[in-house]
C-alpha cells in the first residue's frame, strides 16, 4: 500500500465548502440575504480555485490535468477495456494520480456552471435585472442543471472508486491517496 499526497488544503476547503453552500442553497436558504452571502463566497472561491488552478501544487494545477482529445480517448478506451489502472501507470502518469481526463472535464463543467450560478444571482440584485423573472429563471435553470451534473460527477468518482480500488471521497476529504 502507498500513500501519495494529492489535494492541498485548498483544494480540499473549497471543495468540501462549495458542496455544504450549493446543498443549503438550493434546499433550506434558497431565497434572502444569507443566500447571497453565501452564494458570493462560493464565487470568491471559485476565483481562489481557478487562480490555484494557474499557481498551486502539482495534482491542483490545470496543466496536469487537462483533458486533451488524446487523454480523452486513452481513458475511454481503458473504461471500454474494463482494465484496471496499474499500479506503475498510476505511479508514471501524474494526470491520472490526479483527475481523470473525464472526471477533468466534469471539473470544468461544474466550475463553469457555478460561475454562471453566481452571475446570474448576482444580477437579480441589480437595478437593471431588479424582479426579472427571465434572470430567476436562467438562474433556476442552472441550478438544476448543476444538482444534475453533480449526480453524475458522484456517480463518477463511486465508479472510479470501485475500478482503481482505492477511495476517492477520502482522498479528497484526507488529501491522500491510498494506492494497492
Ligand atoms: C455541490 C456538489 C458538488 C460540487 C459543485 C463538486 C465539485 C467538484 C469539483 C469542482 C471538483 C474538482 C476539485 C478541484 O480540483 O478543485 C470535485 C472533485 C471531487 N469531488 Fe466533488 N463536487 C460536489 C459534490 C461532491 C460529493 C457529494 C462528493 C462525494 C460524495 C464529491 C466527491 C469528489 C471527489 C472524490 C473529487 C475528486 C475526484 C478525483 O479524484 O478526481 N463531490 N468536485
Ligand atoms: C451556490 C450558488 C447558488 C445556488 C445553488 C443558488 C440557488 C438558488 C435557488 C435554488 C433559488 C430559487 C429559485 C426559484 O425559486 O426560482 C435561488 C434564488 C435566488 N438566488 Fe441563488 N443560488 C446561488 C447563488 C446566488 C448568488 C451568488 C446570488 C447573488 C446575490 C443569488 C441570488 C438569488 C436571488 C436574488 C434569488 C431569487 C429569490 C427570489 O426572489 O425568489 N444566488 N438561488
Amino acid at each position: 500500500m502507498v500513500e501519495v499526497k494529492v489535494w492541498d488544503p485548498v483544494v480540499r476547503i473549497c471543495h468540501w465548502f462549495t458542496v455544504t453552500v450549493v446543498l443549503i442553497n438550493s434546499t433550506i436558504l434558497d431565497e434572502g440575504s444569507i443566500h447571497e452571502f453565501l452564494g458570493y463566497s462560493v464565487a470568491v472561491l471559485l476565483v481562489v480555485r481557478v487562480v490555484w488552478g494557474f499557481i498551486g501544487s502539482r495534482y491542483a494545477r490545470f496543466s496536469t490535468f487537462f483533458p486533451t482529445r488524446a487523454k480523452l480517448k486513452e481513458h475511454v478506451s481503458e473504461l471500454i477495456s474494463a482494465s484496471k489502472p496499474s499500479k506503475s501507470k498510476l505511479a508514471d502518469n501524474h494526470a491520472n494520480l490526479g483527475h481523470n481526463p473525464l472526471g477533468a472535464l466534469m471539473i470544468f463543467n461544474l466550475l463553469l456552471t457555478l460561475a454562471v450560478i453566481c452571475l446570474t444571482g448576482h444580477f437579480m440584485t441589480t437595478d437593471y435585472f431588479w424582479g426579472s423573472e427571465t434572470m430567476e429563471d436562467i438562474h433556476e435553470v442552472f441550478v438544476t442543471y448543476l444538482l444534475v451534473s453533480v449526480a453524475v460527477h458522484v456517480a463518477g468518482v463511486l465508479i472510479e472508486s470501485f475500478r482503481a480500488r482505492t477511495n476517492l471521497i477520502s482522498a479528497m476529504v484526507t488529501g491522500k491517496k491510498k494506492l494497492n
